[in-house]
């Protein structure tokens, strides 16, 4: 196979020549610090959300690894001996002492829900407090869809009007709206070294579907993101299909907006494929929906245009998702902000990359089957130094797409209006068009199209940048997506998990060097069919999905796949993996109740404590009782000794 990876220990030693990070004084928020870690590899050293890393040296992993969980009734989560796993933070329950505790009959209506934690907990940043970074902080949490059967008493209620159209009532709208977007709370280890939630904190925040939100950079304001409901075009109600995160340096949060196409519909059908910022990103179209028919109760998630209105009604509303949206979790007051300049995708993450000089790129994968990697540069260098000058960062920068070549070599192509044919007579006028459909923009470029990317994780120390590409059983079958070196699997049920070195480990570069790291699925040569093999050196698993490295430098994968259908019921239930990104050692750490989605993780700069969340789980659990209705959660992982995780 080609794209090989090139682990040349003189490679390694160059990179040393960069100065390092050390911390600046005062503030966690500051989290790049300049000073100079050695480890054996001689790398660099870079502390990154407050957590020191010691580059270079090769991770432990010494727990004893779980078998796969293949109980059709399994209803718990699971962790080796010696460790604890506990709910910490489930759906409904209440965001502060004040607010109105979660009823079993989900009887809790929107305005309670407002008040209470969201549904499907996905990605999630630990921000540490600098007094007591491994024992206090804010953990932020993304709620990305709902489960309706559960959120109201008895499921979706679907009526109809006199001509037998769907109708959905605008209270549950409403509650499915309040269930979306972000948790901000204030947690805290009490004297007996329990991590407890501070329910009194003025920080604890909901942020939904329903918050005000402002737009920015370069599409803000622009005729396409005009509505009549906004003729400002600067001013957006909520965020949601909040999947995977970012944060930044300067302390901020980056929520993402995956899945907006199932929220809108556009029912005019030759309106939809003139609008290549509609049709490009596969809006819905027909008579619905595809998700949850809120077009049904509130207007404007309904596209389709209505030309006696300005601005054609609400048809560009689709167009204000899709976004980053940086939240402030130290000011619950403060407005979010949908940053346009980073591009408008089925965004899965914003994951952050560094440089000691200041550089920074951020990175995105649009998870769609047969869609690109993507990078944003900030114009402007992060400067620890001075918080004010970091607050428009993310406005201004340059928005590249990913190129794989077959032979291991990899580009960045520059978004950027006016360059090459990203010009008015493809359909690109100025950058805002550009933005708003990066898809299109992205094919003019001659990007790489892959097996769904969903999230990436930079590697401490040496800045490699890994990303899940989870599956795509399109992939061999549909005619523009052949195989090739980086999607090598035709029906690729499984998906892979890639690695890259920027050029110099610069975050800003252009070029870099790329190669697979695992091939997920089933043993070679075993019963499974050819297409369904994989190279893992260690326990099996499917569709890596979550992907973050350790403080330490530990790579942890979490799966999101059917646990019912028969090519993955031997793999169990969904679960959490560690990765010794050093020599492919993969070990399982943890597996999850029956029919959820393990998503979402983070923890404390000393590695010694871990949350994980459990996404839709399908029996009963938290409560695991067989009766109650499941609830996504947040999951606490300790050692019973105390000591670092995966160690
Ligand atoms: Fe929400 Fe691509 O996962
Ligand atoms: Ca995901
Ligand atoms: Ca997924």
């Amino acid at each position: 196979m080609s794209g090989e990876w090139r682990t040349d220990p003189e490679d390694w030693e160059a990179q040393d020549d960069h100065p390092v990070l050390r911390s600046s004084e005062g503030h966690w928020l500051s989290l790049t610090r300049r000073g100079v870690l050695k480890g054996g590899l001689g790398l660099a050293a870079v502390f990154v959300g407050g957590c020191a890393v010691t580059g270079g040296a090769r991770p432990r992993i010494g727990f004893t690894p779980l078998p796969a969980q293949t109980d059709p009734g399994f209803d718990a989560v699971r962790v080796p001996a010696g460790y604890r796993a506990v709910p910490f933070y489930s759906w409904g329950d209440p965001i502060d002492a004040e607010a109105p505790r979660w009823r079993a009959d989900a009887g809790n209506d929107w305005r309670d829900q407002l008040r209470q934690a969201g549904d499907n907990h996905d990605g999630m940043h630990y921000f540490p407090f600098a007094d007591n970074p491994n024992g206090h902080g804010l953990l932020v949490i993304n709620h990305e869809k709902v489960a309706t059967d559960f959120l109201h008493p008895r499921g979706a209620t679907v009526l109809h009007d006199e001509q037998g159209r769907p109708r959905r009532p605008g209270e549950e709208v409403n509650k499915e709206l309040a269930a979306h977007g972000v948790s901000v709370i204030e947690i805290a280890k009490d004297r007996d070294g329990q991590w407890r939630r501070i329910m009194t904190s003025s920080y604890n925040r909901r942020i939904s579907g329903l918050t005000p939100m402002i737009l920015s950079g370069p599409a803000a304001g622009s005729e396409a993101m005009r509505t009549a409901s906004d003729p400002t075009g600067r001013r957006v109600i909520g965020t949601f299909a909040n999947c995977a995160l970012g944060y930044t340096p300067w302390g901020t949060y980056l929520a993402c907006e995956e899945n907006w196409p199932n929220y809108f519909v556009n029912r005019d059908a030759e309106d939809y494929q003139r609008r290549p910022q509609q049709a490009r990103y596969r809006l819905s179209q027909g008579e619905r929906s595809n998700y949850y028919l809120w077009e049904t109760a509130q207007s404007r998630f309904d596209a389709t245009p209505d030309r006696s209105l300005p601005h054609q009604g609400e048809v560009n509303e689709p167009n204000r998702f899709g976004w980053v949206v940086e939240i402030d979790p130290f000011d619950p007051d403060s407005t979010p902000v949908k940053r346009t300049a980073m591009g408008r995708l089925v965004r899965e993450c914003a994951t952050p990359s560094l440089a000691d000089d200041g550089r920074m790129a951020f990175y995105f994968g649009d998870d769609t089957r047969g869609e690109y990697i993507y990078k944003f540069v900030p114009r402007d260098r992060y400067r620890a130094d001075d918080p004010g000058a970091n607050r428009e960062l993310l406005d201004h920068g340059t928005l590249y797409v990913a190129v794989f070549h077959d032979d291991g070599r990899g580009e960045w192509r520059p978004l950027r209006h006016g360059q090459g044919p990203l010009n008015a007579a493809n359909g690109f006028p100025d950058q805002a068009a550009v933005l708003i459909n990066a898809r299109g923009a992205a094919d003019l470029l001659g990007a790489t199209r892959m097996d769904r990317p969903e999230w990436v994780a930079v590697r401490p120390g040496s800045r490699e940048v890994y990303v899940t590409l989870t599956n795509n059983d399109e992939r061999g079958v549909d005619d523009g997506q052949p195989v090739n070196a980086a999607n090598p699997r035709p029906r690729n049920l499984h998906g892979q998990i890639l690695r890259w070195r920027e050029r110099d480990n610069d975050p800003a570069a252009t070029v870099f060097d790329w190669a697979l790291f695992l091939l997920a699925g089933y043993p070679a040569g075993g019963e499974a069919p050819a297409h369904q093999w994989g190279t893992i050196q260690g326990d099996v698993f499917s569709s890596p999905d979550g992907l973050w490295f350790d403080p330490a430098g530990r790579l942890w994968i979490e799966t999101d796949y059917d646990d019912e259908s028969p090519d993955h019921r031997a793999m169990g239930t969904n679960q959490l993996l560690c990765a010794d990104p050093d020599n492919g050692e993969v070990r399982r750490f943890l597996v999850g109740p029956r029919g959820c989605e393990i998503t979402g993780i983070t923890g404390t700069p000393d590695g010694r404590t871990l949350w994980v969340n459990v996404q839709h789980p399908g029996i009963s659990y938290p409560a695991s009782d067989g009766r109650t209705r499941p609830r996504s959660t947040t999951v606490l992982i300790t050692r019973d000794d105390g000591g670092e995780i995966g160690t």
